[in-house]
C-alpha cells in the first residue's frame, strides 16, 4: 500500500485535479487495492468547500468528477503519507517549513514525473481564464501517468 498525498494552496483547483486523474489512472489500471489517495491545502481558507466550479467544468469534459471537499493539511499527514507531492515551487517551500524533519524526503514537487516536459510547476489557475485550468489538466495528466509508472513494480 502506497499512501499518496497531492497539495496545492486552496486545494480547491489542482490538488483535487491531481488526486481525481491519479485516482482514474489507478483504477483503470485494477491497483485500487495499492494505493490510498488524498488531497490538501496548505492554507485552510476554502476549508469544507468542494472543488472550484470552473475547475469541475473542465475537468468534467475530459471526463474526471472532482468530488473532494477541501481541507488545510494536518501535522499527521506527514506521517501518514509515503509521498507529498506538492504543485508549484510555493507548495513546496511552505511543506518543508511546516514537515518534521524526519519526513522531508517525502515531498517532490508533482512535475518531476513529467520530467520530459521540462516544467517545473503547475501554475495556479485560480486567477486567470479557462486556458489555465485547461494547462492543469494537460500537466496532470503526463504527471499521473509518469507516477503511477513509477509506482509500478
Ligand atoms: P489551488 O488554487 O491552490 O490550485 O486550489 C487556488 C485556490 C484558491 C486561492 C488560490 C489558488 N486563493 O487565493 O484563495
Amino acid at each position: 500500500m502506497t499512501r499518496v498525498l497531492f497539495v496545492c494552496l486552496g486545494n480547491i483547483c489542482r490538488s483535487p485535479t491531481a488526486e481525481a486523474i491519479f485516482r482514474d489512472k489507478v483504477n483503470q489500471a485494477g491497483r485500487e487495492a495499492d494505493f490510498e489517495i488524498d488531497s490538501a491545502g496548505t492554507i485552510g481558507e476554502h476549508s469544507g468547500h468542494p472543488a472550484d466550479g470552473r475547475m469541475r467544468d473542465h475537468a468534467s469534459r475530459r471526463g474526471y468528477d472532482l468530488t473532494s471537499i477541501s481541507r488545510k493539511i494536518h501535522p499527521a499527514d506527514f506521517d501518514r503519507y509515503d509521498l507529498i507531492l506538492a504543485m508549484d515551487r510555493e507548495n513546496l517551500v511552505d511543506l518543508r517549513d511546516i514537515c518534521p524533519p524526519e519526513h522531508r524526503g517525502k515531498i517532490r514537487l508533482m512535475m518531476n514525473y513529467a520530467a520530459n516536459l521540462g516544467v517545473e510547476s503547475v501554475p495556479d489557475p485560480y486567477y486567470g481564464g479557462s486556458q489555465g485550468f485547461e494547462r492543469v489538466l494537460d500537466l496532470l495528466e503526463v504527471a499521473c501517468e509518469g507516477l503511477l509508472r513509477e509506482l509500478t513494480p
